[in-house]
């Protein structure tokens, strides 16, 4: 007997797109054949007409963390495995951030340590894994080498992390060369793959004095203090620096026509350089954040929004509260001016991009613009000023709807094959869980599945499926989405985790929640 059989289904796989019925039992696919018979199954369901695709992996996504470095992010773990689900995304990849009063050979596992701890306690809906975000080495000169090989040594025997990311911005966690090349050559020597966050942080600094002693303090100047060159800048270096030893290396959220360049000419030199781009850097322009977004977003139904609801009429107003909308679009490295939108998705078809994260990073709107707590804007006299705007959009549930609509279905993306390669294959290869994770392989995936309604269905047909979204759709804790108003031609119908229906038709089955932390292994494309 199989637990559960779905059949009738379209099956895409990274690689193929045939028909054929899918038996699960025990948590794992085991078997795909052209016909299972229905009376083998507990449970049928008929996926006719409908996409039959493997669960998405979202490699990028941030939550709340025990030492809140990123300031208080609105999910927790459940709510953002809760909001994954509800997207079709069925295995996030997190952050457990480097808490630098351990020290020694275990510092860094038990950094992991404290978070796998606090996601125990919590009921997940998915899978999660975990990348380290390490902010300082230990040690200067060779034994900081030395020490920290030991350390992801550890992390990997401990826990099954097996990536890092460094950032070349951002007060406090800005790194130098110098200690970004420690950490390269430790990741060269424990397989570990290096994702970088490249963006040239004394630049920003500089033109962020610059644009406040101008006056220049709006949410739109967080984009102008962050120009596209300087990304471009950082990502030449890295590269230079993970050429010099002949490691690989990972640039996330990339989102600029000079970075996107820059990678491509590494990538045809026979480099190892890959790279991660989101559905914001594709779909979203630098108008939104001069706060008449709503006039402003191309692919919003005009009656989904109330134009109504704030009435500044643009960013070139003086600045006050009521003109802060464009603080929900703040993210680093930042949405880029009109015309960079196509250079993504042309990097997406001819592979720049490996994959597609979202950079989950949810901050209440109304914490924004509240005193709510040290991290926001309006507390101590800040007044609102970009620079003090937290940085991070959520999107963890509406990465795979836009990828559909936007990528396949308005033919950005080459067709349901590079879908499937960019949100749910290659994230686990490059992550080192394929293929239990991110395929549909009898005897050796998880039964991690999304069921897409028929794609040419009618509202009428389906009344649960959404055809716009909307912020209550989305079961995460944010208060709003980038995307409100969005149209969306499908939504995941079914999401399938270890075999068990979590979402279904607009609902989320709480009881078939039995998401774990999953180690894994190294990257079969990123490590050395
Ligand atoms: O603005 C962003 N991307 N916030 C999340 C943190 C990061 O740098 O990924
Ligand atoms: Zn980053
Ligand atoms: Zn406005
Ligand atoms: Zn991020």
């Amino acid at each position: 007997m199989y637990d559960l059989v779905i059949k009738n289904g379209l099956i895409c796989t990274a690689s193929d797109l045939y028909q054929a019925d899918i038996a699960i039992c025990n948590g794992t696919i085991e078997c795909i054949a052209g016909n299972i018979e229905a009376h083998l199954a507990s449970e049928i369901i008929d996926a006719k007409g409908a996409f039959v695709t493997p669960g998405g992996i979202d490699a990028h996504v941030h939550v709340d963390e025990p030492l809140k470095l990123l300031g208080e992010v609105a999910d927790t773990m459940e709510s953002a495995t809760r909001s994954a689900v509800a997207g079709g995304t069925t295995t996030v990849i997190a952050f457990a951030t480097q808490d630098v009063s351990q020290t020694g050979p275990k510092a860094l596992s038990k950094s992991i340590e404290n978070t796998v701890d606090e996601y125990a306690r919590q009921t997940l809906y998915c899978d999660y894994a975990l990348h380290l975000i390490l902010f300082q080495v230990e040690k200067d000169s060779l034994e900081g080498r030395e020490l920290l090989g030991v350390q992801l040594e550890n992390v990997y025997h401990d826990y099954g992390v097996t990536s890092l990311k460094v950032f070349m911005t951002y007060p406090g966690l800005q790194m130098s060369d110098y200690d970004i090349l420690t950490t390269m050559h430790a990741s060269r020597s424990n397989g570990f793959t290096t994702m970088v966050h490249a963006e040239n942080g004394d630049i920003i600094k500089w033109m962020i004095e610059d644009l406040e002693s101008k006056g220049l303090l709006e949410a739109y100047y967080h984009g102008v203090s962050r120009p596209p060159a300087i990304e471009g800048e950082a990502t030449n270096r890295a590269i230079i620096l993970s050429s010099t030893l002949q490691t690989p290396i990972l640039f996330v959220h990339v989102s600029s026509p000079d970075a996107i360049r820059t990678i491509s000419k590494a990538q045809a030199r026979g480099l190892r350089v890959y790279a991660e781009t989101c559905p914001q850097y594709a779909l979203l322009s630098d108008e939104v954040t001069k706060c008449n977004h709503s006039r402003a977003l191309p692919y919003v139904k005009a009656e989904a929004v109330d134009l109504e609801t704030h009435s500044c009429g643009g960013g070139d107003k003086p600045y006050k509260v009521e003109n802060f909308e464009g603080a929900k679009y703040i993210c680093s490295p930042p949405i880029r001016p009109e015309g960079c939108q196509q250079q993504i998705w042309d990097g997406i078809n001819n592979g720049t991009f490996t994959i597609v994260g979202s950079d989950h990073c949810p901050y209440y709107y109304q914490d924004k613009i509240s005193k709510a707590s040290k991290h926001r804007a309006y507390h101590d006299g800040k007044d609102g000023r970009f620079r003090y705007i937290p940085n991070g959009l959520p999107g963890v549930c509406t990465r795979l709807p836009l990828l559909f609509t936007y990528g396949y279905s308005q033919g950005n993306m080459k067709d349901m094959m590079k879908f499937v390669e960019v949100n749910c294959t290659n994230p686990a290869k490059l992550y080192g869980c394929y293929p239990q994770k991110g395929s549909i392989l009898p005897g050796v995936s998880d039964a991690d599945l999304v069921i897409w309604y028929p794609p040419n269905s009618t509202k009428t047909e389906y009344p649960s499926k959404p055809t716009v979204i909307r912020n209550e759709l989305l079961e995460h804790a944010c208060d709003y989405t980038p995307f409100e108003g969005f149209e969306v031609s499908n939504w995941p119908r079914f999401t399938i985790v270890k075999g068990r229906i979590v979402y279904r038709e607009g609902c989320i089955l709480s009881s078939n929640a039995t998401g774990a932390y999953l180690p894994r292994a190294k990257s079969s494309m990123c490590s050395s």
